[in-house]
């Protein structure tokens, strides 16, 4: 990578701000899936084994400048003592008073972390000068800082880019040094034999990585509501399937935007659906016989063999978002089709996304992953750009 990371500089027995995402699934209170928060671990023990002081802040969820007590990041401190064992103290604030006492009592090789940032407004404002400010007063107790906030590296927020503005240096952690070079390697991947499978409701917020990816790549797959929504650009009938009006004109976009290179944007061939209309019964069709009144809900047998005979084949591949309706049984059967080809392709393979990375654990073939990012919409946005804005803040090497 060419920005600095964590062992680059001498930081030890300095204070450290590291930002991590720890926007982790809470139902009642409980973490249901703290992936994110055991992939932040190699960092801070490394900082800890530097004898910083240790101090970590993240957001959770989305209160929009709000105290929401559901939206603390209290759990994730108690479930970060218990995957350590070490003592996590919990600040009820990320900025002010409470934050100053509290680092002024921390020895070398403590570790802390902040409330949620975005209770302020001022975290994620929509003018540079409130963010910086915003990062100013986050920054004020630390010497430097850490980004491994993966997962937010594609917002320019004061926890992520204003306290740049402040601190030195300012370094990736293991965690977005590890992300950044799988999906390089995905991104810098030979045309042939490199398979993108895009699976998701919305065309339109995939047209930058769609635009991107399919140049470079031998054959893009693609599964998910965006499937009705290029059949309908295309004049096919679609039903009641999922279909917003947005995803249709993104996919006329795509068609004649990507002209020369639409033939290896592979469309699903059939399809599994549900009849709305009448006695919500399930059948097979292939996708020019969808009727009116029916729900397509899942890509159908032939689509699922073909796409799993790419992917075995493939040296590269990079799976983000569903086939269908993942949540709803049966038509999760595509999506975990896909995960079985993916945890037997002998290539190097990267997945992302919520519903992808929930069907590979499903699937028993995560360890057969090569790489599991832990940031779904970072890693789409790093494959249509290139870089991070949140990356690119850090010092170069
Ligand atoms: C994520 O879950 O994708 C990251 O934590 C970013 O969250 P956000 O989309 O609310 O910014």
């Amino acid at each position: 990578m060419r920005k600095a990371v964590i062992t680059d500089r001498n930081i030890a027995e300095k204070t450290a701000l590291v930002r991590v995402d720890f926007n982790v699934p809470l139902n009642g209170g409980s973490i249901t899936d703290d992936t994110r928060i055991r992939a932040a671990i190699p960092t801070i023990e490394y900082l800890i084994e530097q004898k910083c002081r240790v101090i970590l802040c993240s957001h959770l969820s989305r209160p929009r400048g709000q105290v929401v007590p559901e939206m603390s990041l209290r759990p994730c401190a108690e479930r970060l003592a218990e995957l350590t064992g070490r003592q996590v103290r919990f600040v009820e604030d990320c900025i002010g008073p409470q934050v100053e006492q509290a680092v002024a009592q921390m020895q070398p090789g403590d570790l802390s972390l902040l409330e949620n940032t975005r209770f302020y407004a001022d975290e994620e404002a929509k003018d540079e000068a409130t963010i910086i400010e915003f990062g100013k007063k986050l920054a004020a107790p630390a010497d430097f800082f850490v980004n491994d906030a993966f997962g937010a590296c594609h917002r320019n927020h004061g926890s992520t880019y204003g306290v740049t503005k402040y601190l030195s240096p300012c370094v990736a952690g293991f965690l977005v040094e590890l992300e950044i070079r799988s999906l390089s390697r995905i991104l810098n991947a030979p045309e042939k034999g490199f398979i993108v499978v895009l699976g998701g409701a919305k065309v339109e917020d995939k047209i930058g990585v769609i635009e991107s990816l399919l140049p470079k790549c031998e054959k893009m797959l693609i599964g998910g509501a965006m499937t009705w929504a290029f059949l309908k650009a295309r004049g096919y009938e679609v039903g009641m399937s999922l279909c917003q009006p947005a995803s249709v004109k993104a996919a006329r976009e795509v068609d004649a935007k990507m002209s020369p290179y639409i033939d290896k944007l592979m469309v699903p061939v059939d399809a599994y659906m549900r009849n709305v209309a009448g006695d919500q019964g399930v059948k097979y069709t292939t996708v020019d016989a969808i009727e009116p009144g029916w729900d397509a809900l899942d890509i159908g047998d032939r689509t699922r063999e073909m796409y799993a005979d790419l992917i075995l084949k493939a040296d590269n591949v990079f799976w983000n978002g569903p086939m269908g309706k993942f949540e709803d049984k049966p038509f999760d059967e595509g999506t975990l089709a896909v995960a079985r080809a993916m945890g037997d392709c002998p290539g190097f393979n990267v997945v992302g996304g919520g519903d992808s990375v929930a069907a590979v654990t499903q699937m028993g073939v995560a360890d057969a992953i090569d790489h599991i990012s832990t940031g779904g919409g970072a890693s789409l946005e790093y494959l249509e750009d290139g870089t991070l804005s949140a990356v690119e803040a850090l010092d170069d090497k």
